[in-house]
């Protein structure tokens, strides 16, 4: 039985203080709740949001997959280890729009991540153009397929998955349920493909993109998705109590 994860991306949001104030009112609220939940906070904030925090999962936004050296700006997976973080958000959409991240880049970090006992939450999804071209299942096959290469059976299992198709990120359109549940399907089947059906049973895929309290119990009550990631959503005390609860 897959044990549901429910992740916010606050992106570049927050301060220290508006960091502290989220989770001291936020952790004590998920004690005790079936589903994983966290907050994936910028880098200045994971400190400060891991001393605060018992319950939720603190994740980064983001690694190198070099130990250390020359990369002005970057943050080591030694490093996010260092503050006792065990999940790291990588291959976002922004990050591969924006900030050249690539399939090969995202495999080299999900391979650092799990040799130091990490949890990637992978992130895959289509453009508007591809998804109207109908080449969402192809884009996203590719993607899996690429991230996944040369990771062994064991650890494929500990990572986490998340669909977002790119057209529904932050624009208020959701994916339908269906179509959400459709494309994760396509992931896990490709995963069993890859590995096997117990590999493909076991991995946890979250959708994400426009998710909220009110459309996040039809889009998780679907077969094959197990959690989400969540954006805008996930800013607000209450919002996030929302989702989670
Ligand atoms: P959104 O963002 O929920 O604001 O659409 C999701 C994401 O980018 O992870």
């Amino acid at each position: 039985m897959r044990k549901q994860i429910i992740i916010g991306n606050w992106k570049m949001h927050k301060t220290v203080r508006e960091t502290v104030d989220f989770i001291q009112e936020v952790d004590k609220e998920v004690a005790g709740i079936t589903v994983e939940s966290g907050v994936g906070v910028p880098f200045t904030s994971l400190a400060v949001a891991k001393e605060n925090a018992k319950n939720l999962i603190i994740a980064a936004q983001n690694c190198h997959f070099e130990s250390q050296g020359a990369f002005t700006g970057e943050i080591s997976v030694e490093m996010l280890q260092d503050l006792n973080i065990t999940h790291v958000i990588i291959g976002h959409s922004e990050r591969r729009e924006m900030f050249n991240e690539t399939d090969e880049t995202v495999n080299k970090k999900a391979k650092k991540l799990l040799a130091k006992g990490m949890v990637p939450i992978i992130c895959c999804g289509e453009t508007l153009t591809q998804y109207e071209k109908k080449q969402t299942n192809e884009v996203v096959t590719r993607q899996i397929e690429k991230a996944l290469e040369g990771i062994n059976e064991e650890d494929v299992k500990t990572i986490v998955i998340a669909y977002e198709p790119i057209w529904a990120i932050g624009t208020g359109k959701t994916a339908t349920a269906q179509i959400a549940q459709d494309v994760c399907r396509v992931i896990r089947d490709k995963i069993a493909s890859l590995y096997d059906d117990v590999v493909a049973n076991d991995i946890r895929i979250q959708y994400g993109g426009s998710v909220k309290p009110d459309n996040i119990k039809e889009l998780l009550s679907q077969t094959d998705i197990d959690g989400a990631l969540v954006g805008g959503a996930s800013l607000e005390p209450s919002s996030f109590l929302g989702l989670v609860k």
